[in-house]
C-alpha cells in the first residue's frame, strides 16, 4: 500500500510530541513523515534526524510545494493562518494545532479559502478525544443525569510559563482557555445567550504588562442553563482540569488525574498518597493519548474511513468568537449579549 506522505511544520514541544505519536501510528497505518519545517534550522534538522526518513527546511512554503498529501501544523500560533492559507492554495489536507489563528477575522478568512479548496481540515482540540470527556458525553446522551443544566470547567496550569512563551501564544483566553471555549460547545450544546467575565492578575510579571492571568466566565445558555469556566496561569497545586456536568437526575465528574496514586500501607494504616503533576508542560502527561487519538482520527479522515472526527474549522471559529466575547466582556466590565456580538463579529468581517 502507498503510504500517506506527511509534513510536520513546527518542531517545538508539540511538533516533537506529534512526531512521536505519528511514529507509533506508523506501526499500524500506512503513513510516512517525509518533511519537517521550522524557522529554526536546528529544530528542523534535529527532528528530521530523529524521524530518520524526513527532509528538512526552514521555508514552510516549500513543504506545500512538495509531494506530501497532508501537513501537520505545530508551529507557533502566529503562523497558523499562513499555513491554512497555503493548504488551500496548494490543495493539501491539513491538521493544524489549536487555535488555528489569532482572531476571528483570520479564522473566517481561512474557513472561506479552505471550504472553496475542498481540502480536509482538523484543528487540534485534543480534549475532544479525552476518555473522561467521551464517557461524560456518552452518559449524558444516554440520559443518565437527566436534563443537563450546568457545566463547571476548571483549567489551570500548575506554573506560569514565562512572558517569552506568552508573547506569541494569544493570552489566557486564546491560548489556554480556547480549549474550554471549544469543549463547552460539546458538553453544553445549547445556544449561548450571554457571556460575563471577571479577571485579575495575580502574577506580578503579568500584572506589570496588564495581562489577565486568572479569570472566571459565566456563560448563559438558552433554557435557564449556564456554564462556569475558571482559568488560571498558576494553580501551584496541579495541572487542574476538573470538569462537572449537572443534570436533573445527578452529575458526571472528571477529577484531577494523579501522576501517582499509590497507597502506602504500613502499621500507621493505609494512606492514599496521590502526586499531581506540577511541572510544565503538564499537558503532555495529561493528554498524551488524546493527542495520539486525534492524529489517528485525522489519518482516518484522510482515508475516508468512518470513525470519530476532530474539531472542524467551524468548531475553531465558534471557540474563537466565544473567546472574543469573553475578552470583550472583561474589557467592558459588562455582560455581553452573545447573539448580537457573534452576528456583528461574523457579519462585519464577511
Ligand atoms: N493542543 C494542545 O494542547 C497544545 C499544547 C501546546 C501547544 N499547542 C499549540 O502548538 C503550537 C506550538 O506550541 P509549542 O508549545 O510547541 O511551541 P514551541 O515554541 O515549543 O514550538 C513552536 C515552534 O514553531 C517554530 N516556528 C515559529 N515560527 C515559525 C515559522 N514561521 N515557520 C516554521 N516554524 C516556526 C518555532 O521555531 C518553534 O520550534 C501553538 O500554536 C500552541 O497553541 C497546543
Amino acid at each position: 500500500m502507498v503510504a500517506i506522505k506527511l509534513a510536520i511544520i513546527g518542531a517545538g514541544r508539540i511538533g516533537r510530541l506529534h512526531a512521536s505519536s505519528l511514529k507509533q501510528l506508523a506501526l499500524e497505518l500506512a503513513i510516512q513523515v517525509t518533511w519537517v519545517a521550522d524557522v529554526s534550522e536546528d529544530a528542523a534538522r534535529s527532528l528530521a534526524e530523529a524521524i530518520g526518513s524526513a527532509n528538512w527546511t526552514t521555508n514552510i512554503e516549500s513543504v506545500f510545494l512538495s509531494d506530501v498529501d497532508a501537513v501537520i501544523v505545530a508551529a507557533s500560533t502566529a503562523v497558523h493562518s499562513e499555513c491554512l492559507r497555503l493548504a488551500a492554495q496548494y490543495h493539501k489536507h491539513i491538521f493544524c494545532e489549536k487555535p488555528g489563528g489569532l482572531n476571528t477575522e483570520s479564522l473566517l478568512a481561512s474557513k472561506q479559502a479552505l471550504d472553496e479548496a475542498g481540502v480536509k481540515v482538523c484543528i487540534g482540540f485534543q480534549r475532544r478525544f479525552d476518555r473522561d470527556v467521551l464517557e461524560i458525553v456518552a452518559k449524558r446522551d444516554r440520559g443518565e443525569i437527566g436534563d443537563v443544566f450546568t457545566a463547571t470547567l476548571n483549567h489551570r496550569d500548575p506554573v506560569f510559563q514565562g512572558i517569552a512563551y506568552l508573547g506569541t501564544a494569544g493570552g489566557l483566553f486564546k491560548d489556554l482557555g480556547i480549549h474550554d471555549f471549544d469543549l463547552i460547545h460539546l458538553l453544553m450544546p445549547f445556544p449561548i445567550k450571554s457571556v460575563h467575565t471577571l479577571g485579575r492578575s495575580n502574577i506580578p510579571d503579568l500584572a506589570a504588562v496588564g495581562q489577565t492571568d486568572t479569570a472566571g466566565i459565566i456563560i448563559e445558555h438558552q433554557g435557564n442553563r449556564w456554564s462556569y469556566l475558571s482559568f488560571s496561569r498558576e494553580a501551584h497545586f496541579a495541572y487542574d482540569q476538573r470538569l462537572e456536568l449537572l443534570g436533573t437526575k445527578g452529575g458526571l465528574v472528571s477529577k484531577l488525574h494523579p501522576v501517582n496514586a499509590v497507597e502506602i500501607c504500613s502499621s500507621e494504616g493505609l494512606v492514599l498518597d496521590p502526586h499531581y503533576s506540577t511541572d510544565m508542560p503538564a499537558f503532555i502527561y495529561r493528554h498524551r493519548l488524546s493527542y495520539e487519538r486525534e492524529l489517528r482520527s485525522f489519518i482516518k479522515q484522510l482515508l475516508d474511513e468512518p470513525g470519530p472526527r476532530g474539531a472542524s474549522i467551524d468548531d475553531a471559529l465558534n471557540a474563537m468568537v466565544l473567546a472574543d466575547a469573553a475578552m470583550e466582556s472583561l474589557a467592558r466590565g459588562a455582560r455581553i449579549d452573545f447573539e448580537a456580538f457573534k452576528a456583528e463579529k461574523l457579519g462585519k468581517t464577511s
